[in-house]
């Protein structure tokens, strides 16, 4: 357990708080951990109708934590992995998931919105997939969904030049459902969650079964998840972590 994501359910309404402010919320292996055992439950439980995601601090989630990739490059990253039982819960959820987005939502900050049924984000939120620059690919089946939702031209400079969308851009091109001022931005998503929650479930849960093939998304998960642990054990991605520890630019050039 971590106290870096906080769980409360009040009125049917399952809210999960990302409290790693000071590391921008990078999502660490015990993150996705309480996360996932969110999902699952909201699966299960009858007094769980919705799920929002929130974050605390300046920004959503700078993505998974850095460390615990190049950990895992140098294959020193020890325990049970939970990120993949985290986006399969994505995958799987039947329940509606709404999310208030600020400031940066790097990786699978991003990633995680395509499975999320309304949005809302800062106007000047900044939503990134810079996988190609950190020589990894896309996750969370973003490969497929992030095309599918605005086209391969935008969908491709995300995810190889790591070209940000702002929050505004991202309400026009179907990412999110509308922008709120940063101050208003949990009451947005509180209120449509609570309109949610008195909607017939049984009648949401058959229509987000209708819209989405959940089969299909775990499917690409996990050939995306393959490609993706092959890609961290790679030069490439050693010096993307280690530039990024360093604080300096990554030199690809003098790799084959
Ligand atoms: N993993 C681990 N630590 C991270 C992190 C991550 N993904 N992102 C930020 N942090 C840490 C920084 O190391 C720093 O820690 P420190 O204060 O102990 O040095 C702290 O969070 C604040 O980050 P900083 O870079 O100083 O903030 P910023 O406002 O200048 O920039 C970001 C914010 C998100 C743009 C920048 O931190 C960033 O690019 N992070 C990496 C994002 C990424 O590549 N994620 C993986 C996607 S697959």
């Amino acid at each position: 357990m971590t106290d870096q994501v906080k769980v409360e359910l009040e009125a049917g309404v399952l809210t999960l708080t990302l409290a790693r402010p000071e590391k921008k919320n990078a999502l660490n292996n015990a993150m996705y951990g309480v996360l996932a055992d969110a999902l699952e439950r909201a699966e299960t439980d009858p007094a769980i109708r919705v799920v929002v995601f929130q974050a605390d601090g300046d920004s959503f989630t700078a993505g998974n934590d850095l460390q615990d990739f190049a950990a895992q490059a140098a294959g020193a990253f020890e325990g049970e992995r939970h990120v993949m039982r985290f986006l399969k819960a994505l995958a799987h959820a039947t329940r509606p998931l709404v999310a208030a987005v600020q400031g940066q939502a790097v990786g699978v900050g991003t990633t995680m919105l395509l499975h999320c049924d309304l949005v809302y984000v800062a106007p000047d939120a900044r939503l990134t997939t810079p996988f190609v620059g950190l020589a990894l690919v896309p996750e969370a089946a973003s490969s497929w969904l992030l095309p599918a939702r605005i086209g391969h031209a935008r969908a491709y400079a995300m995810f190889a030049l790591g070209e940000a969308v702002d929050g505004i851009t991202a309400v026009a091109w179907g990412l999110a459902n509308a922008a709120a001022p940063e101050a208003e931005l949990r009451t947005r998503a509180r209120t449509a969650a609570d309109k949610l929650a008195k909607q017939p479930l049984g009648a949401l849960t058959a229509t987000k079964r209708l819209m989405r093939d959940a089969a299909a998304i775990a499917a690409l998960m996990d050939k995306e998840g393959a490609l993706f642990a092959e890609r961290l054990g790679t030069a490439e991605a050693r010096e993307a972590f280690m530039a990024f520890a360093e604080r300096r630019p990554a030199d690809f050039t003098r790799l084959a």
